[in-house]
């Protein structure tokens, strides 16, 4: 069996308004099958959406079949356990989310947050390939997702969308759902983006900021407002980052290596 380890594996996206899947080339990054989505279960409780993963997968079948399985969640994850729950039902704090998964499907998962795999996604494959040293990855959507990579090395659920600024949650005042509920302009979106990421960049020193989520394609209107000593820069994989940092951190290194 040479040659044999997996260079595939599968990765689930799940969010408050969908649920992603695809199988994943994990030497380049690019989707094998078709990007299967279904809405996510009204009030996002944990058993409707095992259900619903359920479906994503067969719908994925056969070529998911066997593969690695890495699923994405938008809480902290630790040791498989949701501690937190963004726009899901709060059923998800505390819960043994991992084990739940993997007696619904009948397989074993990697549970990870969902900022983590687009940031893993891409140090992997994307904005920062190859890069060094610190890249801080943020998604502006609902909230605000962050994640840290060291050196390849993901650094897990760094939650720095919650920094309080001005007394208050940074992604209740800079998240991209703040600026279409108020309708800000790109300018005065940006000076609460400028205040986040000056803060970020005091308390980290980073090497670089990678800026996903779907506004990220309107990154024009937007980061050249920004007046940082870091470079900024758009995510390349904007929403398919969740599926392809899953599929990857599923997966594990060894079977990265070219
Ligand atoms: C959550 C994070 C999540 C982010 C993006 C935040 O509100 O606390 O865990 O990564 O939203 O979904």
């Amino acid at each position: 069996m040479t040659n044999a380890a997996p260079r595939s594996a599968v990765g689930i996206d799940i969010g408050g308004t969908g649920i992603k899947g695809a199988v994943v080339d994990l030497t380049t990054g690019a989707l094998l099958t078709d990007r299967v989505k279904i809405p996510t279960p009204k009030g996002g409780e944990p058993k409707d959406i095992v259900v619903t993963v359920r479906e994503v997968l067969e719908q994925l079948s056969p070529a998911s079949d066997g593969l690695p399985l890495g699923v994405c969640f938008p809480a902290i994850v630790r040791n498989g356990r949701t501690m937190s729950a963004a726009n899901v039902s709060d059923a998800w704090i505390g819960l043994e989310a991992e084990q739940l998964f993997e007696q619904g499907l009948g397989r074993e998962i990697t549970f990870v947050n969902d900022a983590d795999a687009a940031g893993y996604a891409e140090t992997e494959f994307g904005a920062a390939k190859g890069a060094s040293g610190l890249t801080i990855l943020t998604t502006l959507g609902t909230g605000i997702g962050t994640a840290l990579i060291y050196n390849r090395t993901l650094i897990p659920n760094a939650e720095l969308g919650h920094l309080e600024i001005d007394g208050k949650d940074a992604e209740t005042r800079a998240s991209y759902a703040v600026k279409e509920r108020e309708d800000l302009s790109w300018e005065k979106w940006a000076k609460r983006l400028q205040k986040y990421y000056e803060r970020l960049e005091f308390l980290f020193s980073p090497d670089q900021f990678v800026v996903g989520g779907g506004v990220s394609k309107h990154a024009d209107h937007f980061l050249p407002l920004l007046k940082l000593d870091t470079p900024i820069i758009p995510a390349v994989h904007r929403n398919n980052a969740g599926i392809l940092g899953a599929a990857a951190l599923a997966a594990g290194p060894a079977e990265r290596i070219a």
